[in-house]
């Protein structure tokens, strides 16, 4: 090939990477699978590593690889970065949009543009001649810190715009952050490694982006998402925030999809709203919206006050974070006897709902935690996460304290409190003589996973158990109506349809039966793994430990609770109960032999991907060998993936699995995979 041929297909070599990237972070529509991907990339390495002279600086080949430096640089902001003020009321809303009509003398509603308020870090790019050429920290608002290298490892920010027609000097503004799925990622790695976890994904994110050496931020999870312009050059930009918006869209700058124009405050609130319900399947963390005047004369008008504009807004989420007093400790008894201590609170508003309790989950966490009776501790509740005491403020604990104590006995029913060493949770030893578990065993077997009994809510348990109409599951099939209508709050009518929701719920399936039993560690994901394999009860109640490992997903402590339960004759006796008082499901063959013998080889359920060379084989025998083994091996790296293996020059993969917080492995690690038998004994 002449030297313009070879310059022309690097040139389209960065295109399509460039193009895949765009329909990937900014049209959330991706094209083509990773592997592709990646052999598009790999091509490009290559071809820019024997010619060299082709390299270009905006290359997506060339984000990481500039050298560690020693200190930021400052960047006096052309145009200061503004802050925003805070709405947390309608009423504070409805004035803002007051104040703005009297000083436009506006009297039919604006066009508001409403955008989730993203928690992350603001940042500015600098795009000059279409390429990024700087880009800086908020800092105080004048100015901010040069962190042009740590930017350029975002694979969601371009190194040089798409299309034509920039401004010779163009502006950017938005929000850095970091997703929640790799902030999780990132924090089980550090504790796989003993080390210290991030407080939260912005912590992260900021702490991400102050990295001197770029190859350090490269390995984090990071995106961003652009709100805002600085400056525009050279251009005419159109009239409107949106419509500026979709022109940065347009040339490949990643705009949050969420966002969209309402109509006045009321399409405002309405946005608040739908934002605050979907807030928790979003895959960024917001703290609250943002209004914005649509119209950039209109914004013009009305200018800043304060160092923040009069024509925004920040509509902010109720804190998840408040402070109360704790009441007491007192210790609850789960299904299976474990023993919980919870906190009592003195009421509090905090995300949203008014919160009494929050659990300490084990006297480990209660140490660790230090919470005593009378302590003031920080709650938390996020979205629809259980309450939690994140700490204890000991500047505001009153003199004379005393550290719980496990209780020697059983609340509920005074039998003795046992504790496995090396478990951190505590049991009531009453097995099914204690009420407390019972109860719960029967709130289970009636829940929607298991037998589904429409109408048998925890209420009418706690009074079935109390007015002694019965002890074990078999016994709700027994139920009359007239017994259960008498109870508070029920009555002919919801009697009956509680006797019919039982009727119906006795047709059920093998899985939710098992499941519905409450073993031990026998979630539904377990349940139907030992339905599929067993395929009838009477194979399973029989099976041994060995037996039961063989299944996927069960290990020696599992296999051993599912023995120990189907051992105990009450449990028989109440199993024969069931299955006497008509409930029934359909019983098939169990799976065939070479489905277990492939679930048998030790890395059955493993999904392994191979990157880089390796010294001692070639890729594809260690494939071989580790199909051979019953795992997995994929071209591409995922959240699915248990480990990759990497050799000498391993690429994007490696850098991918490190930002999904995946295991990587080197070749010594792999040979030593490799060295077990494929059976036991052989
Ligand atoms: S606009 C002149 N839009 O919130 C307006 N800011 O509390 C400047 N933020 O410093 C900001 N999401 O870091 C804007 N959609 C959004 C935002 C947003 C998050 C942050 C930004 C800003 C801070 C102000």
């Amino acid at each position: 090939m002449s030297q313009n041929e070879l310059s022309e297909q690097a040139e389209i070599l960065r295109q399509s990477i460039e193009n895949h990237n765009y329909q990937y972070y900014v049209l959330d529509d991706p094209e083509v699978p990773d592997a592709e991907f990646d052999r598009l990339m790999r091509e490009l390495v290559e071809l820019e590593t024997t010619h060299p002279e082709l390299t270009t600086t905006t290359s997506p080949t060339q984000r990481v690889g500039a050298k560690p430096l020693d200190s930021f640089a400052e960047v006096k902001h052309d145009v200061p970065m503004l802050s925003l003020h805070n709405a947390f009321s309608e009423e504070e809303l409805l004035a803002f949009d007051k104040r703005l009509r009297d000083l436009t003398k506006t009297s039919e509603e604006f066009d508001y543009i409403a955008e989730p308020k993203l928690d992350g870090l603001a940042v500015s790019l600098l795009y000059e001649d279409g390429e990024l050429t700087r880009a800086a920290t908020r800092g105080d608002g004048r100015s901010g810190e040069d962190i042009t290298q740590n930017i350029r490892t975002i694979d969601s920010i371009p190194l040089r715009l798409r299309g034509e027609n920039w401004p010779q000097r163009l502006e950017v503004r938005g929000e850095v952050y970091m997703p929640k799925a790799g902030f999780e990622a990132m924090n089980r790695k550090q504790r796989e490694l003993g080390e210290k976890e991030f407080v939260n994904p912005r912590n992260a994110a900021a702490g991400s982006l102050r990295q001197l050496d770029p190859k350090m931020t490269a390995r984090r999870p990071l995106e961003m998402y652009c709100y805002a312009l600085g400056l525009a050059e050279g251009i005419e930009m159109p009239a409107t925030h949106y419509d500026v918006l979709q022109r940065l869209k347009h040339w490949g700058v990643r705009v949050c999809p969420e966002i969209k124009r309402v109509s006045g405050i009321a399409g405002c609130l309405e946005y608040y709203a739908e934002i605050g319900v979907q807030r928790n399947r979003l895959p960024y963390e917001i703290d609250g919206v943002v209004y914005k005047l649509d119209s950039l004369a209109l914004q013009q008008q009305v200018g800043f006050v304060s160092r923040a504009p009069r024509w925004a807004i920040a509509h902010k989420f109720p804190a998840q974070e408040e402070l109360t007093l704790v009441d007491g400790i007192e210790f609850l008894v789960g299904r299976t006897g474990a023993i919980t201590p919870v906190a009592r609170l003195r009421p509090v508003f905090v995300g949203g709902v008014t919160v009494s309790n929050a659990t300490l989950h084990n006297m480990g966490e209660v140490e660790r935690k230090d919470v005593r009776a009378g302590d003031t501790v920080i709650v938390r509740r996020a979205g629809d996460v259980i309450p939690e005491v994140v700490s204890v403020v000991l500047s505001r604990r009153p003199k004379k304290t005393v550290k719980p104590t496990l209780p020697e006995q059983c609340p509920v029913c005074g039998s003795p409190v046992t504790q496995v060493e090396d478990e951190a949770v505590a049991r009531c030893s009453g097995g099914s003589f204690c009420s407390a578990q019972r109860k719960e065993a029967i709130k289970h077997f009636a829940s929607r996973r298991a037998m589904d009994i429409e109408g048998l809510g925890d209420k009418l348990v706690d009074q079935l158990i109390a007015k002694g109409l019965i002890e074990h599951v078999d016994e709700l099939f027994k139920l009359q109506v007239e017994s259960v209508a008498a109870l508070d709050r029920m009555a002919e009518k919801s009697a009956k349809n509680l006797i019919k929701a039982l009727e119906k719920s006795k047709g059920t399936t093998l899985d939710r039966f098992i499941y519905s039993l409450g073993i031990r560690e026998v979630g539904d994901a377990t349940a139907r793994g030992l339905a599929q394999h067993f395929g009838n009860l009477g194979s399973l109640m029989k099976a041994d430990i060995k037996s039961l490992e063989v299944v996927s997903d069960i290990g020696p402590v599992v296999a051993k609770n599912v023995v120990d339960f189907f051992h105990q004759p009450h449990n028989q006796e109440v199993i024969r109960g069931l299955i006497e008082a008509g409930v029934s499901w359909e019983e098939f063959e169990p799976q065939v032999a070479d489905d277990n013998a492939q679930a048998e080889l030790p890395l059955a359920s493993k999904t392994y991907v191979l990157t880089g060379s390796l010294e001692t084989m070639t890729r594809d025998e260690a494939k071989e060998k580790l199909q051979q083994l019953g795992a997995k091996v994929t071209s591409s790296v995922s959240k699915k993936t248990t480990a990759v293996f990497a050799g000498e020059k391993a690429g994007s993969k490696l850098i991918k699995a490190e930002k999904l917080g995946i295991t990587v492995f080197n070749e010594t690690d792999l040979s030593e995979l490799l060295k077990q038998p494929k059976r036991d004994g052989s």
